[in-house]
């Protein structure tokens, strides 16, 4: 390799825990497609993750609950073509893992295999517990996600922020303790106070990554389309807007739509 460019470090389980450990920030998007995998990748982010969010985002479900394991493996496989530095961390989908650990540990072999990802997502704490140390066993590193596990939508029946009172604030310190003792290498802290975040975060030896979770995580994840403002409607308290995507592209959609009607696309200099 020449000078000119110079060899990229990809980041690894490892590089994430150092990153906590010497108190440098962790930045997570989402990512379905290989050609904003490419950008993302390129602009230094550390982790992509291939959300179940692409159930919301990409096919126009309400929740992440319809999409299935085939359509996951197909999101991650564009993504990991398109990454030459991030880690790829793949969300397991509702239904392919809860109902037990050698469905669960299949899945995540058919995630790891099929895509070339780097690491699968779960939702939840003790009760995966034994799935996750199943997929622990066979070598594969696993992200846990605890506060609002968007695939339980049905059974909290919100998107408020979780762990306000004591008891599941406790079971979520209880449940991130597990985590950590079990081997996970990060977890994601969804929509839950500050503080409690803070606590967590300090309280254990593997990095968070927060979303609604504040400052105090070690690292932070947002949806891509969210961030960008492509999903317009979108406006939770959390979510920093970076463009008004939504906006510049319907714009520029008319523009071309006009200029086509007008004959003044393409000239001469645009044809062959
Ligand atoms: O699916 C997803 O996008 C996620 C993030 C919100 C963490 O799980």
């Amino acid at each position: 390799m020449s000078a000119a460019t110079p060899e990229l470090k990809k980041v690894t389980t490892h590089s994430v825990q150092a990153m906590k450990d010497k108190g440098e920030k962790i930045a997570m998007l989402t990512a379905y497609d290989f050609s904003m995998a490419k950008i993302l990748d390129a602009a230094g982010i550390d982790i992509l993750l291939v959300g179940d969010s692409a159930s919301n985002v990409m096919a126009g479900h309400e929740t992440t609950l319809p999409i299935t394991l085939d359509q996951m493996i197909y999101h991650a496989q564009s993504v990991v073509r398109a990454v030459k530095r991030a880690m790829v961390v793949v969300d397991l989908p509702f239904g392919s893992y809860q109902s037990n650990p050698e469905l669960a540990l299949s899945s995540a072999i058919r995630v790891m295999k099929e895509s070339g990802a780097h690491a699968i997502k779960l939702e939840g704490g003790a009760e995966v517990e034994k799935s996750i140390k199943r997929i622990l066993n066979a070598g594969i590193p696993v992200m846990g996600h605890l506060g609002l596990t968007p695939q339980s939508i049905y059974k909290f029946g919100t998107y408020s922020v979780r762990a306000k009172e004591d008891a599941e604030a406790q079971k979520l310190k209880d449940d991130s303790k597990l985590l950590d003792q079990l081997g996970c290498f990060a977890m994601v802290l969804e929509k839950i106070p500050a503080q409690l975040a803070r606590e967590v975060s300090e309280s254990i030896d593997i990095p968070t990554i927060g979303i609604g979770a504040g400052p105090h995580c070690d690292g932070q994840v947002l949806v891509t389309q969210d961030m960008l403002g492509i999903t317009k409607d979108f406006k939770p308290r959390f979510l920093r807007r970076y463009l008004e995507l939504y906006d510049a592209i319907g714009n520029a959609t008319q523009q071309y739509v006009n200029e086509v009607k007008a004959k003044s696309f393409p000239t001469d200099a645009e044809s062959y």
